[in-house]
């Protein structure tokens, strides 16, 4: 990858305790581009940099898993023409960066309902999955089409089909079943999740997946958003204690007068 990460940035935060899966929100590319008085598209493009340096970042900190926030199931009601840049930009990206991905070991795997995307680009996604299938490098996971009530409302349907089959009982369907009817049940839930943008909200990411994710939001711009604020995130995220409902104490936390 021909990012040009900081090597002594890179190697004091592999020095921290690190998520295992990261998830992002990569949010701003329209305020990016109109505060500059460019058309939204501008802002689009300027984006794909930091997906760049995002992935080859989480490749070189031996993260698990990235989950990157491509599309969501209601940009599709964004006008037309930037609806097919998008689109375009996702194919010409994934055309332009397959080899390297593979290069790096990484594992890309792509949720969200693939039946409204046009066929040449659902092609290339098959062929890049099957591809990178058994990589043991990072996990790399792009949610385009996609929407956290469209996952659920789709493993319920799984699991209803597999009930109605005879493959399973109603009874048998508790947290772990479910989860394991989910787009990715190979991939441990996010410990990390970054908005960037200002926005304060989920926009129907990941709605079980992040049920004791640690939440990071940040003012930066999508465009923007390069190793130093990854970093910023990164270390806020090391210096959290996670209860998963337990006391202070319980975890032997040690304290501080
Ligand atoms: C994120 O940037 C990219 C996508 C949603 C596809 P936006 O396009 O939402 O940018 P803002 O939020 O309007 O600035
Ligand atoms: C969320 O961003 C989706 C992606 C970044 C792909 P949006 O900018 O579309 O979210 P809302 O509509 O402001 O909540
Ligand atoms: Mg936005």
């Amino acid at each position: 990858m021909d990012t040009d990460l900081c090597e002594h940035t890179l190697e004091r935060l592999s020095n921290l305790r690190l998520p295992r899966h990261l998830a992002v929100i990569m949010d701003g590319n329209g305020r990016w581009a109109e505060r500059r008085g460019q058309p939204r598209h501008v802002g689009h493009r300027a984006g794909i940099r930091a997906v760049r340096t995002i992935i080859e970042a989480a490749a070189r900190l031996k993260l698990d898993a990235l989950t990157l926030f491509a599309f969501s199931s209601e940009n599709w009601r964004r006008p037309k023409g930037e609806v097919r840049v998008l689109m375009e930009l996702f194919r010409a990206t994934l055309d332009r960066e397959l080899e390297r991905l593979h290069q790096n070991r990484i594992r890309l795997r792509v949720i969200g309902d693939r039946e409204r995307l046009e066929k040449p680009l659902r092609q290339r996604l098959d062929h890049a999955e099957r591809l990178t299938r058994d990589n043991a490098g990072l996990t790399l996971v792009v949610a385009t089409s996609y929407g956290g009530r469209w996952e659920l409302a789709e493993a319920a349907r799984r699991l209803g089909e597999a009930v109605r089959r005879g493959e399973i009982d109603p009874e048998q369907i508790d947290e772990e079943c479910f989860a394991g009817a989910l787009s990715v049940p190979d991939v441990c839930a996010p410990d990390l999740f970054i908005r960037t943008g200002g926005e304060r909200r989920l926009s129907n990411f990941l709605l079980w997946q992040l049920a004791y994710t640690e939440l990071y939001f940040t003012e930066t711009l999508w465009p923007d958003f390069g190793l130093e604020d990854l970093g910023a995130a990164l270390e806020d995220f090391a210096g959290r204690e996670r209860r998963f409902g337990r006391t202070g104490e319980q975890l032997g936390r040690i304290r501080h007068a």
